[in-house]
């Protein structure tokens, strides 16, 4: 992209000569004139410059008091003053007011044009050095939601989404939620061994008036500091939640949390697409027998129609046992690599599930848990936002797209 020039001064000669010297520069474009300094505040407005050649005596409005002008209201615009011979007092008070540099009448074309692209690179590294502080702010800001998902039943996902949330809160000791969007059977409470006084039944009731800080007393507290939002107490109070209502949930949440987990149920459901649609990162959960394999296949095809398969990571739960399909073998029929894995230890994941404390917490030095950790490393390396490619796709909703109907 060319260097945005505006060029300042009442004698239209000069500003002729400057545009001959810069005529043959590739990388430099004239994208206007101006003979004041008011003139200049305008133009800088409306044409955006990313350099301005500024001679100093002009009537209306001097070049000092524009460069003052312009530094303040447009910082993004850098100056070089133009002065002649004996004004040097004025440089100083021009270089006060915010002009980068200056150079004094006459000037070679070399001259012009070293210093234009000097003050340009000057001005793009200060930017980048600005920009990146606050980039990275942004990154730790933003809240993070995670889906543990997986299209067949059975194959770790709570497991995993549990320890997950307490290994987040752990490794990042930020503040995690964990939502079980298992409406029907989740046990999510269960395997945390937190008594739900409220649950997701209850909150969906009052969603209209809630506020960030009502709905923190829906939300159990585990002994570790995670928070739970769990499912309704009874199958049949699964029908009364819908996709808005878990939109609303989460968007709530992210008001106060650094990390969202998400459980789900192992099946596509107009609630599970809206979080799915709305999380980061989805942690597709898979094993190598045949019957997940398949099932998680079909799974994948589903997430891609709906542009969801870029957020998708493959996670190998029980990836130590020898049985079933070479992971290489799974790899290729899912056309994904695996991207973490957990190993098969069912003493240990018994065990706590009976102890109701997540392993990651009774047994540390294990193998299991370790894994657990790199998998909360990933995920906090991962922090992404979220994609917005589904949502161009308008108003016609997940549950719309993934069966072919237009909802109005
Ligand atoms: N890595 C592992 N090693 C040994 N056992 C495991 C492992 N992961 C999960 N299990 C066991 O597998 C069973 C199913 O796990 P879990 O309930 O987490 O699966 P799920 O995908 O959430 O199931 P559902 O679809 O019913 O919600 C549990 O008994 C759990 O203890
Ligand atoms: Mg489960």
């Amino acid at each position: 992209m060319a260097i945005k020039i505006l060029i300042v001064d009442d004698i239209t000669e000069t500003r002729e000569n400057i545009k001959r010297l810069l005529y043959y520069e590739k990388d430099m474009m004239i994208v206007g004139e101006a003979a004041d300094g008011q003139e200049a505040v305008n133009q800088t407005e409306k044409l955006s410059p990313d350099i301005l050649l500024m001679d100093i005596n002009m009537p209306v409005m001097d070049g000092i008091t524009a460069t003052e002008t312009i530094s303040l209201k447009y910082p993004k615009a850098a100056i070089i003053i133009m002065s002649v011979q004996g004004e040097q007092e004025y440089l100083k008070k021009a270089m006060v007011a915010g002009a980068r540099e200056y150079m004094v009448k006459p000037f070679s074309t070399d001259e012009l044009v070293n210093t234009i692209r000097k003050v340009y690179d000057f001005e793009q590294k200060r930017r980048v050095q600005l920009a990146e502080p606050s980039m990275v702010r942004d990154m730790q800001r933003d809240p993070q939601l995670i889906a543990v998902f997986s299209t067949k039943g059975g194959v770790g996902k709570t497991t995993i989404a549990t320890n997950l949330a307490v290994g987040l809160a752990k490794e990042t000791r930020k503040k995690v939620v964990i939502v079980d969007l298992d409406l029907q059977f989740g046990d999510v409470a269960v395997m945390l061994n937190v008594i739900p006084k409220r649950t997701i039944t209850e909150l969906i009731q009052d969603i209209n008036q809630m506020e960030p800080e009502l709905l923190e007393s829906y939300l159990v507290t585990h002994p570790t500091g995670v928070k739970v939002l769990p499912c309704p107490t009874r199958p049949e109070y699964a029908e009364l939640i819908t996709g808005s209502h878990v939109e609303k949930i989460l968007s709530i949440l992210k008001q106060r949390y650094d990390y969202i987990v998400i459980d789900t149920p192992p099946f596509f459901h107009e609630t599970t697409l809206t979080a799915l649609d709305l999380c980061h990162q989805i942690l597709l959960i898979v094993a190598t027998d045949l019957p997940t394999i398949k099932n998680v296949k079909l799974g994948l095809e589903v997430l891609d129609s709906l542009h969801l398969k870029g957020k998708v990571k493959l996670v190998l739960n029980r990836s130590s046992s020898d049985i079933g399909i070479r992971c290489e073998d799974m790899e290729e029929s899912l056309g994904l690599k695996v991207a973490a894995r957990v190993p098969s230890d069912g003493r240990t994941v018994i065990t706590s599930v009976n102890k109701g404390t997540p392993f990651i917490v009774t047994d540390p030095g294990t193998k299991i848990s370790e894994s657990i950790e790199e998998l909360a490393r990933m995920v906090m390396l991962g922090e992404a936002r979220p994609h917005d490619e589904a949502k161009v796709e308008g108003k016609r909703g997940l549950f719309g797209r993934l069966f072919g109907l237009t909802s109005g």
